[in-house]
């Protein structure tokens, strides 16, 4: 084991205070360190590696790619795989939604969805509209533009005076305040803050309103109450307002849909991906958008933008071949298969642990929130850290989770469950197996409820 704080040998810094072993390989959903230890990817990293590490065909296409070139400015030359990529993108997203601007990650996606928006707005003559209006909480990056947008105060609170005051609006989360999420009057209920809000604001200074369709990191697995998401549309498109979906986590495949967003008939104008499109392989991110958007753009000049190593082929022919690989081993059914056994088991755990108030999601992106009380839904004492000590109890025991923050950033505690969408039912055996021991262990520590 490495302790990160302390190795005199690496110059690198670490974020965590954990130590951690050093990688050696990874296969399917398993991870071993140097010394052989196995892990089960639990999260897929961070919801990233969607289809499983060291998959032959994605490891194939990139070596193919890498004998003819690996680097092609793309204001120099076209490549195949780009255009491949892009034509395969657009295949699966919404009508008139075809155009697409590969980036190499997540906050660069979003940076683009929101720049794009605006140089759309100014292009048709309301260079009024700016603001960019999100939810409390939400994550959507960490670079200054995309964390202008983002709802989670322990990452915005050192940087604020430096990032563009963005309005925000409560996440819908129906569960917390007491609502029932199958009502669409609950949908109506969050929506209507929009309406209010962008009324407040000033619609002509509006420029767009920025949603995880299945909420990710912030809120653990958010899946937006009934309604809520065709309200949002319609509000959007009344006031003017672009509607931008971040899928960057909620993409891929794992809601059982290529765009997470497609569970609801309520399509966005621009979409940001990122995380499960690249699976782990290659920095790979994308925004698609309304092709008579960037028209508009494209009409008053180019898209004033661009990173330089954005859709290079090696990362393109890579995410192409993840794309092959999703659609030719069906696993975003599968992901909808394996998510509800997955679902079934952890609500379970509820019988045994009064710790756990709340297991939701959709597909293979699921969490259990922590709480110190089911009926008040009074979380956790924040200074115990339980999101931290129970995701360390599972890490001990070689099964890797994802944690976080549920109540903006400082308070509440929730484990993201999102193994690959190649997880069979006995790896989902084994999955809870090593996670109800962890929790266990994480109740003894604690002197928390174990009806087992
Ligand atoms: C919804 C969402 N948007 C944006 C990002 C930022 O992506 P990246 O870390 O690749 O910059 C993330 C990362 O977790 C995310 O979950």
């Amino acid at each position: 084991m490495t302790d990160p704080r302390h190795n005199a040998r690496s110059h690198l810094f670490y974020q965590t205070d954990h130590p951690r072993p050093t990688l050696d390989r990874a296969e399917g959903i398993y991870l071993w360190d140097m010394s052989g230890n196995r892990y089960i990817d639990g999260s897929s990293g961070a919801m990233v590696c969607n289809i499983g590490h060291s998959n032959p065909h994605v490891l194939a296409a990139m070596k193919a790619q890498m004998d003819r070139s690996t680097f092609g400015y793309r204001l120099h030359f076209v490549t195949e795989a780009s255009e491949a990529l892009a034509t395969r993108l657009v295949s699966h997203a919404w009508p008139g939604m075809d155009r697409v601007f590969f980036v190499s990650g997540g906050s660069e996606a979003v940076e683009t969805a929101m720049k794009l928006a605006r140089q759309y707005a100014v292009a048709v003559g309301q260079a009024s509209r700016w603001k960019v209006i999100s939810r409390w909480p939400s994550y959507h990056g960490c670079t200054l533009g995309a964390l202008s947008v983002t709802g989670y105060d322990a990452l915005t609170d050192p940087f604020l005076p430096m990032l563009v005051a963005m309005p925000k609006v409560p996440a819908p989360r129906a569960w917390l305040d007491g609502l029932d999420p199958a009502d669409p009057a609950t949908g109506a209920h969050y929506a209507a803050m929009l309406d209010a809000e962008i009324i407040a604001q000033g619609p002509q200074s509006v420029l767009a309103f920025i949603l995880e369709p299945v909420g990710g990191a912030s809120t653990g697995a958010l899946v937006p109450p009934a309604g809520y998401m065709e309200a949002v549309r319609a509000i959007c498109t009344r006031h003017g307002v672009l509607l931008i979906h971040d899928e960057v986590m909620s993409g891929g495949g794992r809601l059982g849909t290529m765009f997470g967003g497609q569970n609801w008939p309520a399509p966005p104008d621009i979409i940001a991906v990122s995380k499960g499109f690249g699976a782990g392989y290659v920095p790979l991110g994308a925004v698609l958008a309304r092709g008579d958007l960037v028209d508009a753009v494209l009409a008053e000049g180019p898209f004033a933008h661009g990173f330089t190593y954005a859709g290079n082929p090696l990362a393109c022919a890579a995410g192409l071949a993840v794309i092959e690989e999703i659609e030719r081993q069906g696993m975003m059914a599968n992901s909808l298969t394996i998510g509800a056994l997955l679902k079934a088991r952890l609500t379970a755990l509820m019988d045994r642990f009064a710790v756990i108030g709340d297991v939701r999601g959709m597909g293979l992106l699921m969490a259990f929130e922590l709480v110190a009380d089911r009926v008040t839904k009074e979380p956790l004492p924040p200074a115990l850290a339980a999101y931290d000590r129970l995701t360390e109890q599972a890490y001990a025991r070689g099964l890797i989770v994802y944690p976080r923050r549920s109540r903006g950033g400082y308070a509440g505690d929730h484990i993201l469950i999102a193994p690959p969408m190649i997880t069979t039912p006995a790896q989902v055996d084994e999955i809870m197996e090593r996670l109800t021991a962890a929790i266990a262990a994480f109740c003894v520590e604690c002197g928390l409820e174990d009806h087992g």
